[in-house]
């Protein structure tokens, strides 16, 4: 799939973006097309952590894709959860509790990253201020509702401290992630791969050599203010 072809495939679902936060570098020709890259020389900063792509802005992307250009063989897999799931089988009691609050989301574990590791991460990135999400959207389209934290951007609910918060939200993603309710993608160069954001959780999995070429190419629609 060219990058102009992606481009085009993935405007079908909204307007194309760049990085919000400017994290990664964009390719130098096609504006809204990130270049995942991780090769001798140049240490693509890592996204092995659960996450839903910039939850920590206004109006997240709705959908991703991403297109394997390059990649280890047998390794450098993405993962991907199933979050109408992960709120859909919480105890009764938990669910109620969760439901109608909302958590605060920010892009500082993202300056974090790219300011702690050796990597192609942009150093010292402006944060905005947080954002509040609700813990469990509805997803506009589907109607349904899907739980809507992660350990990365999620910092804390809105009523209580981090610190407070902390145990909750690694026990949901414990849910959340449990292998059953997962999807392990064993990428081919050429694959393209397409996910709601709105309703999955992904986790880009870190186990080859730091010197080992791997190389997508990933956009984003834009999406709407979770609800
Ligand atoms: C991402 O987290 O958007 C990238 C996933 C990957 O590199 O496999």
């Amino acid at each position: 799939m060219a990058p102009e072809a992606q481009i085009a495939f993935t405007g079908r679902f909204g307007s194309v973006e760049p990085h919000p936060l400017k994290a990664r570098a964009g390719h130098p020709e096609y504006t809204g097309l990130l270049v995942l890259e991780n090769a001798p020389e140049r240490r693509g900063a890592r996204n092995d952590f659960w996450h839903s792509d910039i939850s920590c802005a206004p109006t997240p992307p709705s959908i991703s894709v991403l297109h394997a250009i390059t990649v280890p063989d047998g390794k450098g897999d993405t993962m991907f959860c199933n979050m109408y799931r992960a709120w859909d089988s919480l105890p009764d009691d938990l669910r109620q509790r969760l439901d109608g609050l909302t958590a605060e989301h920010s892009g500082e574990a993202i300056r974090q990253r790219n300011n702690a590791a050796d990597t192609d991460g942009a150093k010292d990135i402006h944060v905005p201020p947080p954002e509040v999400h609700p813990v469990a959207r509805r997803h506009p389209e589907t109607g349904r509702r899907a739980l809507y934290t992660n350990r990365f951007f999620t910092t804390r609910f809105s009523d209580r401290t981090a610190e407070e918060s902390a145990p909750l939200l690694a026990d949901l993603e414990m849910r959340a992630t449990a292998p059953d309710n997962v999807y392990r993608h064993r990428w081919q160069p050429g694959d393209v791969l397409l996910w709601d954001n709105r309703c999955t959780m992904h986790y880009a999995v870190y186990d080859y050599d730091e010197n080992e070429p791997r190389r997508l190419h990933r956009t984003t629609a834009a999406g709407e203010r979770p609800e």
